[in-house]
C-alpha cells in the first residue's frame, strides 16, 4: 500500500490532467535523506516544482521552508516482494501534474522501476558519492574507505535501469585524508555535489529549452 499525499500547488493525474511536453519545464527533486544536496539546489534558484520523498525525511523541511510543493509516495515496505512498479506508477503519476522536464535524484533510497524511463526518457539524473563505475550501490563511501581507496569523488549521471549505471554528465575527484571516517569523507563528496551538481542541471535545462522539448 502506498500513500500519496500532496502539499501546495497539486493536481491529480485522476482529475485527467496531464501536461503536454511543450509545457513541462521544471525540475522534480527526488529526495530520502537530509536534503543538504536539494538545499544547494534551492540556493542556487533551480526552477524546483516538485520534491518527491519516500519516507520522512530531513529533505522535506528543506524543500517546505522554501514554500516547494513535498509529494510523498512512501515506501511502506523493505521486503524482497516490494512491488516496485506499482510503486514507480505511483510516482509517475503524482509527477505529472507538476510540469516536470527533468527529474533529479538526490539521495532518493528507492530503485524505480522501468515506468518512470518510459514517462521520462533522458531526462532522470541522478548523483553518486563516488567516481562511477567505482564503487556503485548504498555504501559507496564506505565502500571507498574499506578498499584504502586515496581518491574517491562524485559522479553526476543519467540515470538507466542499472542501479549508478548511464551516461556520466560530470564528475569531480575527491581525495580520501588520513583519518577519514565515512562522516568526514562524505561531508566532503557532499560539498563538491552541492557544486556541480546545481551546474550540471542548469546546463540540462538550458539544453532542453534549447532544443524546443522542455
Ligand atoms: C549524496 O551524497 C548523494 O550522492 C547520495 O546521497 C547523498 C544525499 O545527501 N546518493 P543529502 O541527503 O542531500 O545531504
Amino acid at each position: 500500500m502506498f500513500t500519496a499525499r500532496c502539499y501546495g500547488r497539486c493536481v491529480t493525474s485522476a482529475e485527467g490532467t496531464r501536461l503536454t511536453a511543450e509545457s513541462r519545464h521544471g525540475l522534480a527533486v527526488l529526495a530520502s535523506g537530509t536534503g543538504s544536496i536539494l538545499q544547494a539546489m534551492i540556493d542556487d534558484g533551480l526552477p524546483i516544482t516538485v520534491v518527491l520523498v519516500d519516507r520522512s525525511c530531513r529533505a522535506e523541511t528543506v524543500a517546505e521552508t522554501a514554500g516547494i510543493p513535498v509529494a510523498r509516495v512512501i515506501r511502506s515496505s523493505y521486503a524482497a516482494d516490494f512491488d516496485r512498479d506499482a510503486y514507480t506508477a505511483q510516482v509517475v503519476s503524482v509527477l505529472l501534474p507538476y510540469e516536470v522536464a527533468l527529474i533529479a535524484m538526490a539521495g532518493y533510497g528507492t530503485v524505480l522501476g522501468e515506468s518512470i524511463h518510459d514517462e521520462f526518457p533522458g531526462r532522470i539524473v541522478n548523483t553518486h558519492p563516488a567516481l562511477l563505475p567505482a564503487f556503485r550501490g548504498w555504501h559507496a563511501v564506505e565502500a571507498a574507505l574499506e578498499a584504502g581507496a586515496t581518491e574517491t569523488g562524485c559522479t553526476v549521471h543519467f540515470a538507466t535501469l542499472e542501479v549508478d549505471d548511464g551516461p556520466i554528465i560530470a564528475q569531480e575527484a575527491v581525495p580520501v585524508l588520513p583519518g577519514d571516517t565515512a562522516q568526514t569523507l562524505h561531508e566532503r563528496i557532499k560539498q563538491v555535489e552541492r557544486r556541480i551538481y546545481p551546474a550540471a542541471l542548469w546546463k540540462l535545462l538550458a539544453e532542453l529549452e534549447t532544443s524546443g522539448v522542455s
